[in-house]
């Protein structure tokens, strides 16, 4: 097959960041996905509706050529987060609320402390019909980083689900057989986003042969047969899993670093990325529902209208990204060859 013709997609996880930054985030998303969910982890969070309506703005602002563009916000949830704010912001332009576990990643200093003293604020969010976007990792010191997934589903998220079966959950980034099995066990409620570095890629990616800062994201990788387990329930077509790429951009100055940044910024080719996948795994067929329509369906919103050609021709991802004053951001996958393009 060299060509490839599905639905216009849309991110349902991404990470512009703010300032200057969004001329470059902005246009490398839009460039191919019609909708993203935009994380709401700035310094300061975004925490209530002005601020999520004054960051999108700025994001339409930057999307320049792609006036339909059409970016959907995000709340970050505190200790401080009341059920008003959501009754407030729920929305179709603010349909979710993100909770990260405090110290869990990037700019998660400020989050959730005490998860169950949220629950008044989880059950405003049913009522309201917004999203929980969950990073789901326990930050306790005391569990080993690799298995912090396993120890959230556990403590929080299958407790979270059983209070409140009603809240649409997206379990975000999942890396492990054991959330694969949480969200095929539980109801039509529960779904979940897969990133193109979990897909593609395990922990001797990482660490085997020297230490590879720009593979280093959170929840980190794991094991191969983890991987695998992601690389099966994507190829078997399940609707409870979709497409969010985390891509999640950091200077290469900071990914270099002797304490280096979590995040891939992938957005250059987060959808040849999963085609790369899809194919390898003789799935191809299956791109289309976990790109542009499992995602739409979990969200209550519309299909894109439009449609996205990939076209097999080879091409190499960039090994430098330049900003502006000589800043620079190295992407994911840097200097490989990847088989699909998107035809613009
Ligand atoms: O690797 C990550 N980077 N994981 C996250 O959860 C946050 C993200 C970021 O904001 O850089
Ligand atoms: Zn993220």
């Amino acid at each position: 097959m060299d060509q490839l013709t599905i639905k216009a997609p849309d991110d349902w996880h991404v990470h512009f960041r703010d300032g200057d930054l969004l001329a470059e985030t902005v246009a490398a998303t839009a460039r191919c996905f019609k909708r993203a969910i935009a994380m709401p982890n700035l310094r300061p969070p975004i925490t209530k509706q002005a601020q999520a309506l004054a960051y999108r703005k700025r994001i339409l602002d930057a999307a320049g050529e792609h006036s339909d563009f059409n970016p959907l916000m995000t709340l970050y949830l505190t200790d401080e987060t009341q059920p008003e704010h959501i009754k407030q912001a729920a929305s179709k332009i603010i349909p979710a609320a993100k909770l990260y576990p405090a110290g869990a990643t990037t700019n998660s200093e400020s989050a959730v402390g005490s998860i169950e003293k949220l629950f008044p604020v989880f059950e405003a969010m049913a009522e309201h019909g917004m999203l929980l976007l969950v990073h789901g990792e326990v930050p306790d010191p005391e569990v080993d980083v690799f298995d912090r997934e396993k120890e959230f589903i556990d403590q929080h998220l299958a407790p979270i689900h059983v209070s409140f079966p009603n809240l649409k959950i997206v379990f975000e980034h999942i890396t492990t057989c054991e959330a694969v099995d949480f969200v095929l066990q539980t109801g039509d409620n529960v779904a979940a986003t897969i990133t193109p570095q979990h897909l593609m890629m395990n922990r001797n990616d990482l660490l085997a042969g020297g230490i590879r800062p720009h593979n280093y994201c959170m929840p980190v990788l794991k094991r191969r047969r983890h991987q695998n387990r992601l690389r099966e329930v994507v190829s078997s077509g399940s609707p409870k899993f979709f497409l969010g790429s985390d891509s999640a951009p950091h200077e290469q100055h900071a990914k270099e670093n002797a304490c280096g940044c979590a995040g891939c910024y992938s957005a250059w080719g987060a959808l040849e990325l999963y085609a790369e996948v899809f194919e390898e795994l003789g799935a191809i067929d299956k791109l289309e529902g976990f790109a542009s329509i499992h995602g739409p369906s979990f969200y209550g919103l519309s299909l894109n209208r439009e449609s996205i050609t990939l076209v097999r021709d080879f091409w190499t991802m960039p090994k430098s990204i330049a900003l502006a004053d000589g800043r620079s951001i190295v992407p994911f996958y840097a200097g490989q060859r990847l088989r699909w393009r998107v035809e613009i």
